[in-house]
């Protein structure tokens, strides 16, 4: 375990508001498949979400829209078999909580009761009011997502930074105190100025958890594959890379064949 993480033997939602009561940061993390997972828990995240970032980071797709609820449930039940500790939130895809709130709690018992995830993610504002609502009345946590909403791109237009204006601003905190009412345990906020998230986070009694939404969140999220340094074609302000993998892995697969090809793979020892 890493020295860093927090005291709490396992991450629970009760866990997420003490710690932002105590104003201990929140650590979040991406994960989609059974290895990396049980490297991100055994460092301490505090919360893994197996987000539709699936679609761009291990699908190749350009948006998060042609996730499905199954391709979700499939990648949370295997980082299901790694976690131990942090506490495991699935991101609810496109189209299986829009249409009506009956469908939405249903898709969401689903993905708890096949994947064993811990928590939902749903992005939307007001509009998902009433399925919150259901949601945690039935004992589902729900993790909220504002601000730059992925689900949302071909609305936007554009991946920019979102609520600058004062209207979307003011829209974005009133969403977040109707989320907090209906009940979720935290929100994520995407790429909004500071300035309103520190105001959001001011707000709020439930944990904000930030990306490219700057310093003054409860905690921060950063998918894994972007931090890592694995996609060197994506490098928005906001990622930091810890690593940088691309570089490694490449150069491990150039060595295995320069070995391979001059016949210094395997030797002896790694022989039977
Ligand atoms: O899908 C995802 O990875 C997300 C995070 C960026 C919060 O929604």
């Amino acid at each position: 375990m890493s020295v860093h993480a927090s005291e709490f033997k396992r991450i629970t939602t009760k866990a997420v508001i003490t710690m932002k009561e105590r104003g201990e940061k929140i650590a979040m993390l991406t994960a989609y498949d059974f290895m990396t997972a049980k490297l991100v828990d055994e460092a301490g995240v505090d919360i893994i979400l197996v987000g539709d970032s699936v679609a761009n980071v291990f699908q190749g797709l350009e948006t998060t829209l042609p996730v499905t609820l199954d391709e979700i449930i499939y990648h949370t039940k295997v980082v299901r078999r790694a976690v131990k500790r942090a506490m495991l939130v699935a991101d609810m895809p496109f189209m299986s909580f829009q249409v009506d709130t009956q469908e939405a709690v249903r898709n969401c018992g689903r993905v708890l009761k096949e994947s064993g995830a811990e928590a939902v993610k749903i992005e939307g504002g007001k509009r998902i009011e009433p399925v919150v609502k259901q949601l945690t009345d039935i004992g589902i946590p729900v993790m909220g997502h504002l601000g730059l909403t992925p689900q949302s791109i071909y609305k936007f237009g554009t991946y920019e930074v979102r609520a600058q204006e004062t209207t979307e601003a003011k829209q974005l905190l009133e969403d977040a105190k109707i989320l907090e009412k209906a009940g979720v345990f935290s929100i994520v906020l995407e790429k909004i100025p500071s300035a309103l998230a520190g105001k959001v986070t001011k707000s709020v009694n439930i944990a904000t958890i930030g990306i490219g939404a700057g310093p003054h969140c409860d905690g921060q999220v950063l998918v894994t594959n972007d931090m890592l340094g694995m996609n060197e074609q994506f490098h928005p302000r906001f990622v930091r890379t810890y690593a940088n993998l691309a570089q490694t892995m490449r150069d491990a697969f150039q060595h295995y064949i320069g070995d391979v090809k001059a016949n210094k793979f395997p030797l002896k020892e790694e022989s039977y």
